[in-house]
């Protein structure tokens, strides 16, 4: 194994799109930012410098940070934010991941244009489960606003209503030449006759699950969120943000230019969203000889943006090739419901943050907690030094109130409570969780993370979760081994883990307006019996608040 040591300096860059160029926080000058390519069991060291005006902190997304959760990344979680002008090194070994995931800042709104892949190829000497494609292109899907994003979420805050909505999404940055000022840029994908690319897809939008095709290639499913699955061939991809997928596709069409192209799955109704298709060009690199003939690259059909049949027909294909441990006892059995709600103001509330529907605004929760970050120290660091008074460990393993989740409920039925608490969990125990979409306000599909983990997704389905008619149904089998569950609209997702890795870690939804509003929360894993089943102290760059 290796030790990759790499550099990461956090900075205002102009970088122009959409005809206008902005002063935009990015790592090392580049949008996105480098691509780390590492092999399973390697480690990483990363010095992040913070040159810019914002905190910032990096999350190295989907990585499981056996003991190491000190360089996970989300703040006030498991670090202070490393302010302006300081820096903090990341120090963690990959062990037994392979595949694709990504990094980006875990503070405010800054990952919108703070990320970059990162590819975890085979240990040396071994090879993937498929035959070895002669190319391999990440594919960044991201969301682009024309103005600062972090402005656009301060004002949301600031309101309590909905943030504006993205002006374009880009694929490895560029929105691609369906939009104005952008046909120079756009992304060119290369393939030749014969040969097999594999994309390593990655939704690293803000807030919207994507759609994403190719203009008449099949798609062959072979990984997410690294781990290999079971081949499957597909037309059409969503990823909820924060998941990635890896997919082949063969150069066996004439050769020619064919779009790529991505846009929104949006499952909220009456919700605004940004109706905009990004595309970047597959090329055949015999092409040039008829370039001149091919006018415009082929367009590819893409379901309609609310097709949730084609999402579930999708998700549903998902199953682990290799490995599979998972728990068949349960010794914690939660039941979290996920979803939006909407606070009326107490009368002396500032009417400026009160301008949702009817006076209200908007939050959201798990089990009708609104998540709330501590602003003086990590939750991590709290708990490590048993600092008091940073959270609680009340955190319910059940919603406080039964209803019917997915039904027409009124939307005063609970205001989410504001509060920062955990759920502790002993090292070792083998967990499920219920993961329940809500329809107070609206029911969405969201894309919930685990950091620190990844799940077995054991079974997703519509309506009520019923324990006694679903527990039938779980696969135990082959369930795919994740990181982020796209939980269906108006529906519920069951995953199961152990607990064999202490630390404080974040589970929220990764649409970030809903990390603002609070749907999230902290699972708290206990060390277990002596060094090997503890948490290393914490290195001594740590920031400080
Ligand atoms: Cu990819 Cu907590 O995030």
């Amino acid at each position: 194994p290796k030790t990759h040591h790499h550099e990461f300096i956090v900075e205002a860059t102009p970088v122009k799109r959409l005809c206008k160029t902005h002063n935009t926080i990015t790592v090392n000058g580049q949008f996105p930012g480098p691509t780390l390519e590492i092999n399973n069991g390697d480690t990483l060291v990363v010095k992040v410098i913070n040159k810019a005006r914002y905190n910032v902190t990096i999350h190295w997304h989907g990585i499981r940070q056996m003991r190491t959760g000190w360089a996970d990344g989300p703040e006030f979680v498991t670090q202070c934010p490393i302010r302006p002008k300081e820096s903090y090194t990341y120090k963690f070994t990959v062990v037994g991941q392979e595949g694709t995931l990504w990094w980006h800042a875990h503070s405010s709104w800054l990952r919108a244009t703070v990320y970059g892949a990162l590819i975890i190829r085979p240990r040396e000497g071994d090879s993937y489960p498929f035959p070895k494609p002669n190319r391999e292109t990440p594919i960044l899907l991201g969301e682009w606003w024309d103005t600062n994003p972090i402005d656009v979420m301060r004002e949301a805050t600031r309101t309590g209503t909905a943030p504006n909505v993205s002006d374009a999404y880009t694929i490895n940055g560029q929105p691609g030449d369906l939009y104005k000022c952008s046909s120079k840029g756009t992304t060119i994908v290369p393939i030749d006759s014969g040969e097999t690319n594999l994309l390593r897809v990655i939704n690293s939008a803000l807030n919207q699950p994507l759609f994403f095709t190719v203009a008449n290639h099949k798609l062959t499913v072979v990984g997410a969120d690294a781990s290999y699955l079971k081949p499957f061939t597909t037309k059409v991809l969503m990823l909820g943000p924060g998941q990635t997928t890896d997919v082949l596709i063969n150069g066996d069409n004439p050769p020619s230019l064919y779009y790529i192209a991505s846009r929104a799955y949006q499952s909220a109704q009456n919700a605004a969203f940004d109706n905009t298709t990004t595309t970047a060009i597959l090329q055949y690199k015999s092409t040039h000889h008829v370039l001149n003939n091919v006018k415009k690259p082929l367009m590819p059909l893409l379901p309609p943006y609310n097709d949730t049949n084609t999402v579930t027909a999708f998700s549903r294909s998902f199953r682990s090739s290799r490995n599979v441990e998972v728990p068949t006892e349960i010794d914690e059995n939660l039941f979290f419901t996920v979803g939006l709600g909407l606070n009326k103001c107490p009368p002396n509330f500032r009417a400026r943050r009160c301008q949702g529907p009817n006076g209200t605004r908007f939050t959201a929760s798990i089990n009708n907690v609104s998540f709330v970050l501590p602003n003086n120290i990590s939750i991590l660091q709290a708990h490590h030094f048993g600092i008091p008074g940073v959270f609680t460990t009340d955190f319910p393993a059940k919603p406080p109130l039964k209803f019917d989740y997915t039904g027409n409920v009124s939307r005063s039925l609970w205001q989410p409570i504001p509060g920062t608490k955990a759920y502790k969990l002993k090292f070792g125990s083998r967990v499920q969780i219920v993961l329940q979409d809500t329809s107070i306000v609206t029911s969405e599909n969201h894309p919930i993370h685990l950091h620190g983990y990844d799940f077995y997704i054991v079974a997703e389905g519509f309506g009520n979760f019923n324990a006694k008619k679903d527990s039938s149904k779980f696969n135990l089998v082959d369930p795919p081994l994740r990181n982020t569950v796209a939980v269906p609209v108006n529906g519920w997702a069951v995953i199961r883990f152990v607990a064999d890795n202490p630390g404080a870690w974040l589970l929220h939804c990764h649409l970030d307006v809903h990390i603002n509003w609070g749907l999230a929360t902290v699972l708290l894993v206990e060390n277990g019996v002596g060094k090997f089943q503890s948490i290393e102290p914490p290195p001594k760059d740590l920031p400080l608040c």
